[in-house]
Formats: C-alpha cells, sequence, structure tokens
C-alpha cells in the first residue's frame, strides 16, 4: 500500500513538474537560439531612408489624407488605396494588381515595409517615397507627371496647405538645387510626405511572437499556449525546411532576393527580368538615395545603391518576402501564381530544380514532407499573424489647420472616399 501510493505520489510529482512543459517540444539550444532571432516584435519604427519629414506626425497625417487621394492619378480614377487596401492588410487580393491596365506582378502588404531595404518585388526602389514616385509616373498606374501633380496643388488650396503643413513655407530639409516652385518639387514633397505614412504602418504581435518571447524567458506555462502543431512546424522552418535561410529574423525574410523556380513569364514570349531590371531601372532612376532629392541622415544609407550591381545570375531573382501576417495576403508570389499557403507549401515540398537557373539557389531540394508535417508547417505559417484590423478611417473632425484656413477662405475639401474601400473585397 504505502509503496503504491509513493507511487503515486512520485507520478502526481511528476506530471505536475511536467505539466508546463507538456505542452512544449523539447527544443534543442540552437534551436531556441534560431526561434529567438526571430523578434522580438514590433521592431523600432521604421525609417523611410532620405526622406527630411520621415516619422514626423504632421507629414504622417498628411500621407495618410494623400494614400487615399484619387487625384494624384491623372485621370482620377485611382489612389494608393485601390492596390493597397487597409482591409486586406494593405494588399488587394488579386493575382497581379490592376491599374489601367493588368500589371505584371501581385501588390505586396505595405505592413512593415518600411522595414525593408529594396522595395518592389525586383528591388527597383530604395526608399518607400521613390516608390511612390515610380507609382505617379508610371504609365500604367497614375500615369501623371511632375508637371500635372504641381498644377494641382497649386489649383487646390487645401492640398497645399496640407504640404505646407508637413514641409513648412520654406525648403525645409530638402536640399534639392532647385527651384522652391518646381513642378519636380511638389512631386517629391508629395511621395515622401505618402512615405512617412506608410513608414508608420506596422502589423501588430502574433501567436508566434508570444510563444518566442516565453521560451526566451523560460516561461513554459505561457509558451504551452501556443499549439503543438505550429511547434512542431516551426521546427520544420529553422530545421529540416531549411526556409529560415532565407526568411530570416523578425522579419522572416534575409532582404535578398532569390530564384525558388516561380516560372518568370509574365505571357508567352515575354519574361520578367526580376531583379537585374529592378537593378538597372534603381540605378537609372534620379530619385534614388544618390540623387539629388535624399536627404539622407548619414551618408552610409546610400552604400547600398552605390554598389549594387547586376550580374547574370540576378535574371528571375525575386525579393524574399517577409511572412508576417501571411494568412492575410493570398495569393502569393510575385506573380500571384499560387492560390493558398497550401499550393506554397507544395511548392517547396516538390520542388522543380530543373527550373532554377544553374548558378542558382544550392539551398533548395524537394523536401518530400509527411502530409502530417505539412498540415503542422501550414499551422506555423498561420501562426504569423492572420487578417489585419484596418487603422482607423480618416477622421471627418481632426483639428486641421488647413480646414480651418479653407473654412475662412469659403473653400471646401472634396470628401475622401476612404470608407467604401474600406468595406469593399476587389473582384479576384
Ligand atoms: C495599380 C495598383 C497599384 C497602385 C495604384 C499602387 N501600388 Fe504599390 N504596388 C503595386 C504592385 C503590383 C507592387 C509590386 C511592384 C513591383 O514589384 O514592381 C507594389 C509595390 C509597392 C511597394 C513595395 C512593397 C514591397 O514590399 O516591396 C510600396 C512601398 C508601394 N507599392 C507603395 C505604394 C504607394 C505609396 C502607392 C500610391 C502612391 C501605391 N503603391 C500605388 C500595386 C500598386
Ligand atoms: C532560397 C531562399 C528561400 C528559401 C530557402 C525559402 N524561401 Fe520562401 N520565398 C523565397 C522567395 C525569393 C520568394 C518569392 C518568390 C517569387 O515571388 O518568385 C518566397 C516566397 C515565399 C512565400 C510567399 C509569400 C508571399 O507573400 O507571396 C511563402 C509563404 C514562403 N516563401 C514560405 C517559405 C517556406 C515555408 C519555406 C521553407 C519550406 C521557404 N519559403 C523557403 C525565398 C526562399
Amino acid at each position: 500500500m504505502i509503496w503504491r501510493r509513493a507511487l503515486v505520489a512520485v507520478a502526481l510529482l511528476a506530471s505536475a513538474a511536467l505539466a508546463p512543459a507538456a505542452g512544449v517540444l523539447d527544443f534543442s539550444a540552437a534551436e531556441r537560439a534560431l526561434i529567438a532571432s526571430h523578434g522580438p516584435w514590433p521592431l523600432p519604427p521604421a525609417h523611410d531612408a532620405g526622406n527630411p519629414v520621415a516619422g514626423q506626425p504632421a507629414a504622417i497625417a498628411v500621407g495618410k489624407r494623400l494614400f487615399f487621394e484619387r487625384r494624384l492619378s491623372a485621370d482620377g480614377s485611382m489612389s494608393c488605396a485601390s492596390c493597397h487596401v487597409p482591409a486586406l492588410a494593405f494588399a488587394d487580393g488579386r493575382k497581379r494588381s490592376k491599374g489601367r491596365e493588368i500589371l505584371d506582378r501581385n501588390a505586396p502588404s505595405l505592413l512593415n515595409a518600411g522595414h525593408q531595404r529594396w522595395l518592389g518585388w525586383d528591388g527597383a526602389a530604395d526608399s518607400l517615397w521613390s516608390q511612390a514616385i515610380r507609382v505617379m509616373l508610371d504609365r500604367r498606374e497614375f500615369a501623371n507627371s511632375a508637371g500635372g501633380l504641381h498644377a494641382l496643388v497649386q489649383g487646390d488650396a487645401a492640398l497645399a496647405c496640407d504640404l505646407r503643413q508637413a514641409f513648412g513655407d520654406t525648403s525645409q530639409g530638402t536640399k534639392s538645387p532647385e527651384d522652391p516652385e518646381s513642378p519636380d518639387r511638389t512631386l517629391v514633397q508629395l511621395a515622401q510626405a505618402i512615405g512617412a505614412y506608410v513608414a508608420s504602418l506596422q502589423s501588430p504581435r502574433t501567436p508566434f511572437d508570444a510563444f518566442r518571447d516565453a521560451l526566451d524567458a523560460g516561461d513554459a506555462a505561457a509558451a504551452a499556449r501556443y499549439p503543438l502543431a505550429a511547434q512542431r512546424g516551426l521546427r520544420i522552418f529553422i530545421g529540416k525546411g531549411r526556409c529560415q535561410l532565407c526568411h530570416s529574423g523578425a522579419m522572416f525574410t534575409n532582404g535578398e532576393f532569390a530564384d525558388i523556380g516561380v516560372p518568370f513569364f509574365v505571357r508567352p514570349g515575354v519574361v520578367d527580368p526580376g531583379r537585374h531590371g529592378g537593378i538597372a531601372a534603381l540605378k537609372g532612376s534620379r530619385y534614388n538615395l544618390l540623387g539629388p532629392w535624399a536627404t539622407l541622415l548619414d551618408p552610409a544609407e546610400a552604400t547600398k545603391t552605390r554598389h549594387v550591381a547586376a550580374e547574370p545570375r540576378h535574371f528571375g531573382e525575386f525579393k524574399v518576402p517577409g511572412l508576417r501576417h501571411v494568412a492575410a495576403t493570398a495569393p502569393y508570389m510575385h506573380d500571384g501564381s499560387l492560390a493558398t499557403l497550401e499550393d506554397v507549401v507544395r511548392h517547396y515540398d516538390r520542388i522543380d530544380l530543373e527550373r532554377l537557373h544553374a548558378d542558382g539557389e544550392r539551398i533548395l531540394v524537394p523536401l518530400q514532407l509527411t502530409p502530417a508535417e505539412r498540415a503542422d508547417l501550414l499551422a506555423f505559417l498561420r501562426s504569423l499573424g492572420g487578417p489585419v484590423a484596418a487603422p482607423p478611417p480618416l477622421s471627418a473632425g481632426r483639428p486641421d489647420p488647413c480646414r480651418r484656413a479653407n473654412a475662412a477662405a469659403g473653400i471646401s475639401r472634396p470628401s475622401r472616399p476612404e470608407s467604401p474601400l474600406l468595406s469593399r473585397r476587389p473582384a479576384p
């Protein structure tokens, strides 16, 4: 009797000691270090390089209004929010975006974009504001010009007041040699205000972050709240899946470019050159960080732009995307060719090595996971966050010196078309 009771007591003790840990896999020290390397989250606020008003609340507020301003497009048909819909994690849910025609690529989410070194699937921009300039001038997107935007601002007291709010009355910050009244300057200021707003968009913490912090702090009870399937998937992600070699760090991207065998034909006979074309566009742009419009905090901010050079291997390479809130941003890949996360996992599971160019990735091998392992990897990817609540819409009653100035002058602002966008899901 006595030994039996003792045995029960020992069993109870053992299970009590195990209870919190029972819900946590036996991650090795090396695995724990890799897991910790995916945080902490959130990161410190992002900085839009070369942007003199980055981080300034007045510019962010103005940039937010401009983000929804359709009149920035030549025919008034679209704003940034047409393809970066707040309720869709600032993506658009389409395979490839629709501007004045169907574009070649899928619209990335803008959440956390400010933490990226290169913008666009091909990295053709080195700042958020120069990416915005590309959109304004691209004939398939806003199809506008510096002259057209300058005329718009000159003819609209509210917009002109907005820019004065963001930049002050003088040429504050912009070290441009050009005339303060130049159209180019208006173009850059509009883009820099928008860049300040986009840099402020960060995704919230996720179940993965809670797990990562709990594991780091040795809090087994808190760590055990993270489902075992996600833990097993995480182990694949940092282990035999080799995902972590490219999708590293708090953003789940190394910020570089790779060829993972996604076909790069835009249509029969037309190839998307990916990173190769992106470097050429970056180098050729007068709005890059080496150009006259960039206000650098430190000359080193432009080092990457100065040294990047196109090499043959860059053909068909695309940016390694971050994976936060990835469950909310289907379809996937630069061309939106994979509809679901299941499809993505299947892509890596059976990857076609013939498709990778000769000196391509030696990291990738067909994983040949079991169905249970594929489900675990999916559970992990989903734990990186799903749909993200759209930020509060523009408030009608905001304190706005421009509005008061306009009311006094008898000018009324056009209403902003934000709320219909928030509730509308575009057709796939
Ligand atoms: C017609 C659809 C469309 C419109 C309008 C649009 N975008 Fe985009 N956006 C895209 C697509 C597609 C990409 C990917 C571009 C590429 O890889 O070349 C993109 C990429 C970006 C990126 C890079 C994100 C990353 O992770 O690399 C940023 C930043 C961005 N857009 C901001 C804006 C801003 C700001 C505006 C308004 C001035 C805007 N976009 C308007 C479709 C659009
Ligand atoms: C060699 C680097 C590399 C490795 C290893 C790698 N990826 Fe990727 N991943 C990429 C690149 C590059 C893209 C975009 C490719 C494109 O669009 O053509 C991508 C795209 C994705 C996407 C789509 C994201 C989106 O927003 O469209 C997901 C999800 C993803 N990878 C998950 C994984 C998982 C899971 C693994 C491990 C099984 C993995 N990756 C391994 C480089 C890599």
